[in-house]
């Protein structure tokens, strides 16, 4: 498998060091430019409708499936046909006209494919080439196909569409190179939530008449400063991300067109007001800022997009107002307090398997326990704790991920006999994987959660115990945890 895979990369840095594929490349390139430029507007509506920026998204990687379906479809239904599953005449008259719409696909993706190459540069240059040629050739032998079944060579089209479908991976492989690993056609803005609240940024007099400037926030958590790039237009100040979102291009350095702001490395023009591509390459949106003037300085605050859950002081003071009028319990412990108990516990029984020595037979039982209690864990603060605190700590959804991952390590950790050197290595992991987690709760959210107030935490924290006694006495949710540990250990 490994071997495949570096085999694989090296081929294709092959073709990403293959320099001499650059003249071709920016001949093709000019070729295609010239000829835009003699057409003008049209040419550039056709453009942005083949790169998606009409539409939001990229449209070349939605075309592309019409081939792959179509190709796919009729190399499936000549090989059932060869292998006699299938009636003959019927398959072939299917076949033929998949094939047939799989080539008016593929000449739709070559454009679209084409309007997108030719924004990219170097190494993403060559192997888009690379990957055009391979999928030219797939569109070829498929028409060539088609041509020799319509003559009635049925085998020997049956062949060359084959190979055709073959061509047709190889070329799928690179595209899913330049998208997943040279990330060509996602989006390359900064979407950082700074500043969740107004923020000074620059004294207004400072701002000159369309003429984008850039200044930066600070976002502590990737511990990384956002470009912001600001736009002042008569009496209004606009502000965008300044890194473009087509391939990271500086923004601020770019200029004013038509009411929008021109990025000066290939051209993608944002709307001002709304932050929309207007023109390509872009099909992304840039990140918007709201902006206002207070005593003569620029302030400006990130628009939440859609689905972003960003805790902001506004949300934190609306939740906190709602759960201290619920009132608490004034003795139970608080709901930081009972999870920290609970995570001591847990470290000090993987202490106990580890220091077990590794034929005895009580590191397997103390293994269980272990896994009753991680299981247990989770139960009660995904049930509980964690919707209870997700409005005012962003830390929850990594909370989940984490979870599920230790589950899964648990999972693979069960299986394994317990005298083992595997199991050792996969306990010790385990073990790492548990003080990261419980770790980071303690560090960050549950110094967050402070701010629901005691009353709300203490009333949580006797939830949390409540439930946590109900998980461990009762009969049902016993045998129920015993049988899925000893179906793990089984399977
Ligand atoms: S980086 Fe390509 S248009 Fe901005
Ligand atoms: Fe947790
Ligand atoms: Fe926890």
């Amino acid at each position: 498998m490994r071997s495949r895979l570096q085999a694989a990369d090296a081929a294709i840095g092959r073709i990403e060091a293959a320099k001499w594929l650059d003249q071709p490349g920016y001949g093709i390139g000019n070729a295609l430019a010239r000829l835009t430029q003699m057409v003008g507007r049209p040419s550039e509506r056709l453009r942005n409708a083949l790169h998606g920026t009409w539409y939001g998204h990229p449209i070349h990687p939605i075309l592309v499936t019409v081939p792959i379906g179509t190709w796919t479809l009729a190399f499936g239904l000549d090989v059932l046909a060869e292998l006699g599953v299938v009636r003959d005449q019927a398959a072939a008259q299917a076949a033929n006209t998949a094939l047939k719409a799989g080539a008016v696909g593929a000449v739709m993706a070559a454009a679209a494919g084409i309007a997108d190459w030719q924004y990219t540069a170097g190494r993403d240059r060559r192997v888009g080439m690379v990957h055009a040629m391979v999928n030219s050739t797939s569109l070829a032998l498929n028409v060539a196909s088609i041509v020799l079944r319509g003559r009635g060579r049925r085998s020997q089209g049956r062949l060359v569409s084959a190979t055709g479908w073959v061509c047709m991976a190889a070329g799928g492989y690179l595209g899913g190179h330049l998208v997943y690993r040279r990330r060509i056609g996602v989006d390359q803005a900064d979407r950082s939530p700074e500043p969740r609240d107004f923020k000074p940024v620059l004294a207004l007099d400072e701002l000159e008449d369309n003429k984008p400037r850039r200044v930066e926030v600070w976002d502590a958590d990737v511990r990384q400063s956002i470009g912001v790039a600001l736009v002042k237009r008569g009496d209004r100040v606009h502000a965008m991300g300044a890194r473009c979102s087509h391939a990271g291009g500086p923004l601020d350095q770019g200029w004013i067109l038509e009411g929008t702001l021109v990025c000066p490395w290939h051209g993608s023009r944002f709307d001002l007001g709304t932050g929309h591509a207007v023109s390509g390459p872009s099909t992304c949106p840039q990140p918007r800022y709201q902006t206002r003037v207070r005593d003569g300085v620029i302030e400006i605050r990130r628009e939440q997009e859609p689905g972003d859950e960003i805790v902001t002081d506004e949300t934190v003071a609306r939740v906190v107002r709602h759960t201290v009028a619920e009132g608490g319990v004034p003795h139970a412990k608080k709901a930081d307090e009972v999870l920290f108990e609970h995570h001591q516990f847990m470290r000090r029984l993987f202490e106990r398997v580890e220091a077990t020595p590794r034929g005895d037979p009580q590191r397997r039982d103390l293994m269980r326990v272990l896994a009753s209690e991680l299981e247990i864990h989770e139960h009660i603060e995904d049930k509980l704790f964690y919707p209870a605190v997700r409005s005012i700590s962003e830390d929850v959804e990594v909370a989940h991920a984490e979870h599920r991952q230790l589950a899964d390590l648990l999972a693979a950790t069960l299986k394994l006999d317990a005298s083992s050197p595997e199991f050792e290595e996969h306990v010790r992991a385990l073990h790492a994987g548990l003080n990261h987690h419980a770790g980071s709760e303690e560090q960050s959210m549950f110094v967050e959660v402070q701010r629901l107030g005691e009353a709300r935490l203490r009333e949580l924290g006797h939830e949390l115990e409540t439930m946590l006694e109900q998980q461990r006495t009762s009969a049902f949710q016993r045998a129920f945890r015993a049988l899925k540990i000893s179906l793990l250990e089984a399977v």
